[in-house]
Parts: C-alpha cells; sequence; structure tokens
C-alpha cells in the first residue's frame, strides 16, 4: 500500500490510473479504522479497480466546543488493518495541505445542513460539505462509499454532488453493529464500561420504534415519546434529539410511512451518540410494498 501525503501527489497518481482506465473507489475517513469503516473499504475493493481510504481529521466539522484535538488517532494501526484488506492508497494529507493559511471556500447545502444533528452543531455539514468536495476533486473517484450509520451525511452529500454536478456515485452501506447492537463509532473509544452498557438504549429505542411500527402504530408522537422513555431509563443519558422525518427532505412527519428516517442523537456521559433506521427497512413496509 502507498501512503500519500499531498493533494498535487495523489492527483497526479489517479490520472495516470484513469490515463489506463482504471475505475477509483475513495473511502473517506476520520481514522482510528473499525469494522464500519472497514466495511465500506472491503465494498470499494469489490466494486472498483482501485481503492483510495482518506484518514483526515477534518478540523471544520468540528465546533469550537467539541472534541477535535481528543479525537482519537492512531495512523500507523488504520495503516496495517488498510494494508492487510489489500488497499491500494493511503491519501492522509495534514491540515496545512487541506486548509492553507488564508483557505476561504467552503461548500453550504442550505436547508438541510440545519436540520437534525445541524441544529447542535452548527457550521458541521459545511465543514464535512468542504472536505469531501475537496477529496472529489483531488482524488477523482468514480464512486464514493458512506454508511448509513451518518444518514444526514449521506443525505446532504447526495444533494452536494446533484446540485453541483459532481461526477461521482454515491455509495451507502448498512450500519455494522456490536453483536449487542451498538452501531460502532470511533467514539464508543471514550465510553467507560457503565457508559458502553447505557449507550445501548439507542439501538434498543429503535427496535421500540421498529416494533409498534410492526403491530400496526403510524402516529410519530407516541413512537418518540416511546424511545425517550427507553432512552432516559438509562442513567447519564440526555437526549439531543430523536426525529422521524422523510428521508429526503427531513421534515418532520405525524405518520411513519415506507420513506422515513428515524434518527436520534443522545448524549451519554459527555459522549454523544447517534444511530438510525430507515422505515423501508422494516418488515412493515417491506410487505407493504409488495
Ligand atoms: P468517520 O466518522 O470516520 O466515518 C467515515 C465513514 O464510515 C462514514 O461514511 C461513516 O458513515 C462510516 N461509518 C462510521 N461508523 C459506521 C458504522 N458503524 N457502520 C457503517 N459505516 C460507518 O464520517 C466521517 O468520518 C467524516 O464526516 C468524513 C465523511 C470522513 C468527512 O470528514
Amino acid at each position: 500500500m502507498n501512503r500519500i501525503q499531498t493533494p498535487a501527489e495523489m492527483t497526479a497518481v489517479v490520472e495516470e490510473l484513469k490515463s489506463r482506465e482504471k475505475t477509483v473507489g475513495l473511502v473517506p475517513t476520520m481514522g482510528f479504522l473499525h469494522d464500519g469503516h472497514l466495511s465500506l473499504v472491503r465494498a470499494s475493493l469489490e466494486k472498483t479497480d482501485v481503492t483510495v481510504v482518506s484518514v483526515f481529521v477534518n478540523p471544520a466539522q468540528f465546533g469550537p466546543s467539541e472534541d477535535f484535538r481528543e479525537y482519537p488517532r492512531d495512523l500507523n494501526r488504520d495503516s496495517e488493518l488498510l494494508e492487510k484488506l489489500g488497499v491500494d492508497y493511503l491519501f492522509c494529507p495534514d491540515n496545512e495541505a487541506i486548509y492553507p493559511s488564508n483557505y476561504q471556500t467552503f461548500v453550504e447545502v442550505r436547508n438541510l445542513q440545519d436540520k437534525l444533528c445541524g441544529k447542535s452543531r452548527p457550521g458541521h455539514f459545511r465543514g464535512v460539505c468542504t472536505v469531501v468536495l475537496k477529496l472529489f476533486n483531488i482524488v477523482q473517484p468514480d464512486m464514493a462509499f458512506f454508511g448509513q450509520k451518518d444518514a444526514q451525511q449521506v443525505i446532504i452529500l447526495k444533494k452536494m454532488v446533484r446540485d453541483l454536478n459532481c461526477r461521482v456515485n454515491i455509495l451507502t452501506l448498512p450500519i455494522v453493529r456490536e453483536e449487542d447492537g451498538l452501531a460502532l463509532s470511533s467514539r464508543n473509544a471514550y465510553l467507560n464500561s457503565r457508559q458502553r452498557q447505557a449507550a445501548l438504549c439507542l439501538y434498543r429505542s429503535l427496535q421500540e420504534a421498529g416494533r409498534m411500527i410492526g403491530e400496526g402504530e403510524r402516529r410519530t408522537a407516541p413512537i418518540c415519546q416511546r424511545m425517550e422513555e427507553v432512552i432516559l431509563a438509562e442513567a447519564e443519558t440526555r437526549i439531543d434529539y430523536i426525529a422521524i422525518v422523510h428521508s429526503a427532505s427531513l421534515e418532520p412527519v405525524e405518520k411513519v410511512s415506507s420513506d422515513c428516517l428515524i434518527a436520534l442523537a443522545v448524549f451519554v456521559g459527555r459522549v454523544r451518540l447517534i444511530d438510525n433506521l430507515m422505515t423501508s427497512d422494516l418488515p412493515a413496509f417491506r410487505i407493504d410494498q409488495e
């Protein structure tokens, strides 16, 4: 595996590959890789000729009081994991390479960026869109791979790609979970053992929502209320939001249908965790559609 640190070198490599008609897959990450990230890498290895994984902890997507400095980093471990999988290129630029001094240009997807996670993390999606568009320009991938874990992120990035005519195909891969249901996240490393147990309530609340929908409930209010109860039954939890929204507009709905996103963000201690469920994945709606 080749490790590349500058955008110029990355672009030169990709241009050479393209001249030989190779297809390029990009997996953007902030590192500290786990099986969720690796599922995206495997998909890229399967679907494209050459896979580039980027590891860059993007300062532009962290708020001033967020965990940019403490965000877990271990580039050597990441590099070993990627090498083992057979990844071709690891792109790991430093901050100066991505945001040279006097950097001024940012990408915003208005409206969508202000909802759900955007409410409590102002500027977050502006930072995400900016860095991802830069990565698209540097790597020129045919396909880019993202996780359903960050449902709003992928909805916003798809909108950006449509609005800005980016020539990349975005593929979304399912949420990878621990055996007990906790969605894998680099931030799980911050949880102590008590909090790790409490953190299961996110998944449990989604299962409760799924159960209620399976039993015929369609009103979102009682579903959200039940989810809230499940979360608040655990010590050290604080709800940022619980929302049932239309999966394209992210607008709240009163009745659940087959194209809704059920999403939540919960602080467990000081760790902010997210999880979600697409109603199209529920048996109730798979049957409805038949
Ligand atoms: P990061 O949190 O490192 O995640 C990188 C990719 O891995 C994202 O597409 C995310 O959705 C996916 N991912 C994380 N946990 C997952 C899980 N449990 N199952 C499946 N996929 C999972 O998301 C970012 O980085 C950044 O915002 C980035 C897109 C790299 C821009 O800086």
